[in-house]
């Protein structure tokens, strides 16, 4: 990878993020939260950040860490703050958390931890918003993908501004007419912000970058690329725009919104299409089970985001659309999110167990450090169930939506094992395994300086 140098700590994000995505499932299992609770139920709450800061957002900084420089072909800005970021948004995590237990009335809580919590995880973000930032900065002026990237930390930062201001008003540390406005009116847009600008956006510049290179598809940016990233940003300014008009009148006008939401479907089609020419135009044939895992994801974005926009689907998908937010995070961001870890971590774990031999020892291909055969199994049995989730919500089946979510947390549990084989070089027949000169993996902690 041109201009890049193996992350230390990106390794230790991905397996505190899969960690935080199988307690979330795990709670959904046992009937905690959504939809077992209201949508803005303090046990819905720490659901919501367990998996969208706990999951999500580990998995994003994580991978950002090691792709932003690939993105830029320059080095990582501030790269030491990696491991105190970790630190600080594990810490601002289970703080606010513990915060969201307290107003759902657990023992030995105080609703006082939630502003230390969302201090902490403004710090942290902030730190990696920072990191990143300067790294695309000094690296003007930008590729298409990492004006994405850029789009995305802008969304993020905007994401936990907001969120600290909501949990200094639930914990009543502050209280502010302009608070409880934004209290009242803007938890949509802290979503919005946060799933649709700070994660998808993201993501999407990502995968502009990776899936031609995974494909061996042309790469060169497109105009159909550029109207997306417009559309996106046009999208996130009206929310902006709405968030500013509260602040001065708390019943202002939604059109803004309306608009975003069209603006959001444009972006979508324009970049599922986007997928689909790519797809087409890949000189590697065969089709590895990342890129069929990440095609499910895509399929999940364009049906989510057009059931959001027919006002009966909306209706039907319950309090907060829930059934379509779910099928946003699970089917798109969860789904691409492990369709890419399957193909990085063994990518990864390849570059710094055999780049320093390669050339001097007989070594494995990336392929040979993964089971396509098991893992598929795996993934297929993911989606359906992820599928049978969605359609539970729309029918208001809290009883089989836990059984398909048990069925999910399977999956991913099977992926996490298909992903510590890959880690453990445990699919590499001997003797390819461990050439002379191979340095031995850490499951999840940094790897040793001398190979940075
Ligand atoms: C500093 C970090 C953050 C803090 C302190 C925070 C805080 C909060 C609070 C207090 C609420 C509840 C508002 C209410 O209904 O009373 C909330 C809602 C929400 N937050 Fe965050 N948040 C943060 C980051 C994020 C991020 C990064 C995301 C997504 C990527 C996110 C997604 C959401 C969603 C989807 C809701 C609505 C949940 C629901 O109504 O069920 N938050 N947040």
């Amino acid at each position: 990878m041109p201009g890049a140098t193996l992350s230390r700590w990106t390794m230790s994000y991905f397996a505190a993020a899969c960690l935080f995505l199988v307690i979330g499932e795990g709670m959904m299992v046992i009937g905690y939260g959504y939809p077992f609770a209201g949508v803005d139920a303090p046990e819905t709450l720490a659901l919501v950040h367990v998996l969208a800061i706990g999951w999500l957002g580990l998995l994003m900084v994580g991978a950002l860490l090691q792709f932003v420089p690939v993105l830029v072909a320059a080095p990582l800005r501030g790269g030491r703050l990696a491991l105190p970021v970790l630190l600080l948004l594990v810490g601002g995590l289970l703080l606010l958390v513990g915060g969201f237990g307290a107003l759902a009335g657990v023992g030995g809580l105080s609703p006082g931890v939630l502003p230390l919590g969302a201090l902490l995880l403004v710090t942290g973000f902030g730190l990696a918003a920072a990191m990143l930032a300067a790294t695309l900065f000094a690296a003007r002026p930008l590729p298409l993908p990492a004006r994405f990237v850029g789009l995305g930390l802008l969304a993020l930062v905007a994401t936990v501004l907001i969120g600290a201001a909501f949990a200094l008003a639930l914990s009543g540390a502050v209280a502010s007419d302009l608070i409880t406005t934004l209290l009242i009116h803007g938890v949509p847009l802290h979503a919005a912000f946060g799933l649709g600008g700070w994660l998808t956006l993201t993501a999407v510049g990502v995968s502009y970058r990776l899936l031609p290179m995974f494909m061996l598809a042309p790469e060169e940016a497109r105009g159909t690329s550029r109207v997306v990233w417009w559309a996106g940003s046009a999208a996130l300014t009206l929310v902006v725009v709405r968030i500013a008009w509260l602040v001065f009148d708390a019943s202002a006008t939604e059109e803004p919104l309306a608009l975003a939401g069209l603006l959001a479907a444009v972006a979508t089609i324009l970049y599922c299409a986007d997928v689909v020419r790519l797809f087409r135009e890949r000189r590697r044939k065969a089709v590895e089970l990342n890129i069929r895992a990440s095609y499910a994801a895509f399929a999940a974005l364009l049906l989510s985001v057009v059931m959001f926009l027919i006002p009966g689907a909306r209706a039907a998908a319950g309090e907060g659309a829930g059934a379509i937010v779910y099928l946003f995070v699970f089917g798109w961001l969860t789904g691409l999110g492990l369709a890419q870890l399957y193909k990085i971590v063994p990518f990864l774990t390849w570059l710094e167990c055999y780049g320093c031999v390669l050339g001097r020892a007989a070594v494995p291909r990336v392929q040979d450090l993964v089971r396509e055969g098991h893992s598929s199994l795996w993934f297929c049995l993911y989606y359906g169930a992820v599928a049978a989730a969605t359609g539970s919500l729309f029918a208001g089946s809290p009883l089989w939506f836990r059984a398909a979510l048990l069925l999910q947390l399977i999956a991913t549990l099977g992926l996490a094992a298909e992903l510590v084989r890959a880690r453990m070089l445990s699919s590499v027949a001997e003797p390819l395994r461990f050439p002379v000169g191979t340095p031995r993996p850490h499951l999840f902690l940094p790897i040793s300086r001398q190979q940075e």
